[in-house]
């Protein structure tokens, strides 16, 4: 596949190819070798409709580091912000003559209809509550570095179900890489028809989460998603910190090792409590670090044997 749209569009042997490039990368990332010259002549441009931390500058870190040339558009700051449409946006952008584009909008599908309105390989950067692939991808890799394989493995995934995509992704790719998924919400934050899904998907859903934690391999913490809510935000924070928070209490109920994730941006005290977020067993920078190493990865395989549109 040109694109990387959703986790859909690998199979388990993708994902294992992917992960094998990034570990390939990690003599760059150490800053032993300072640049490969892989997408040399190529350029990126990251177009982000969204606010971003890691992802945008982790993408931007590792087409450097490939040598490819990278441009950063946000939509603050844009024609975007006069009412240019998304798709003169896009076709603007192309026309100068890139050959990749990463993209981040709040519109769920987003990435891919921008696929079908260009010719250069699209990469989703997170659209709207749909998927964000590289994410999953990164959360895979600090996981099988840390456990070995995932398979038979139990990961538990607790928080804002309805508006993750983070979650839509994970639930594809652990079980594509043979994990047992547990996901686990306040049944305000489960999303609408997940009997069905989860019964097609493959994974299991709970409400207790102190009943899942000590049976967990890995625990997968994700952000409440207050900008998401339109209809206000039920549990209140603090019955949410109580109900499904990773407390200090809780930390004490995990089985020794059990390493904690959680995507980022934290909401330290409400999802997350800084024991849990600082603990020996927190991987959270470790899956930042992983960003780079999966990304420069992922452009790689797309990228590096397109023809250059220069
Ligand atoms: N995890 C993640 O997507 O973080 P950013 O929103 O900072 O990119």
């Amino acid at each position: 596949n040109r694109h990387l749209l959703s986790i859909d569009d690998l199979d388990p042997s993708d994902i294992q190819q992917i992960f094998t490039t990034a570990a390939e990368m990690h003599d760059v990332q150490k800053r032993q070798v300072k640049k490969l010259p892989a997408l040399r002549g190529r350029t990126v441009i990251n177009l982000f409709f969204e606010d971003s931390t890691r992802t945008r500058s982790s993408f931007e870190i590792a087409g450097k580091w490939l040598s490819a040339d990278v441009i950063n558009l946000s939509a603050k700051g844009s024609s975007a912000s006069k009412g240019e449409s998304l798709r003169d946006t896009v076709l603007t952008v192309t026309a100068m003559g890139i050959d990749g584009l990463v993209v981040r909008h709040a519109a769920s599908g987003a990435a891919e209809q921008i696929s079908r309105w260009i010719d250069v390989p699209v990469i989703n950067a997170g659209d709207g509550t749909h998927e964000h692939p590289t994410q999953a991808l990164l959360d895979g890799y600090t996981l099988t570095r840390r456990l070995g394989t995932l398979e038979g493995k139990h990961v538990a995934i607790v928080g804002d179900l309805t508006h993750s995509r983070v979650f839509r992704s994970n639930v594809k790719s652990l079980t594509k890489l043979g994990a047992t998924v547990t996901a686990v919400a306040p049944p305000t934050l489960m999303p609408a028809g997940v009997g069905d899904w989860s019964k097609a998907a493959g994974f299991a859903t709970a409400y207790d989460l102190d009943a899942v934690l000590p049976e967990a391999d890995a625990v997968m913490m994700l952000r409440v998603q207050r900008e998401r809510m339109s209809g206000g935000f039920f549990p209140t924070a603090r019955e949410y910190t109580v109900g499904y928070g990773l407390t200090r209490d809780r930390l004490a109920t995990l089985k020794p090792g059990t390493p904690i994730l959680h995507p980022g941006p934290m909401n330290r005290g409400l999802e997350i409590s800084a024991d849990a977020a600082d603990a020996l067993d927190s991987v959270v920078l470790d899956q930042v670090s992983a960003g780079v190493a999966v990304r420069m990865s992922v452009l790689y395989h797309l990228l590096a044997g397109e023809e250059t549109s220069a």
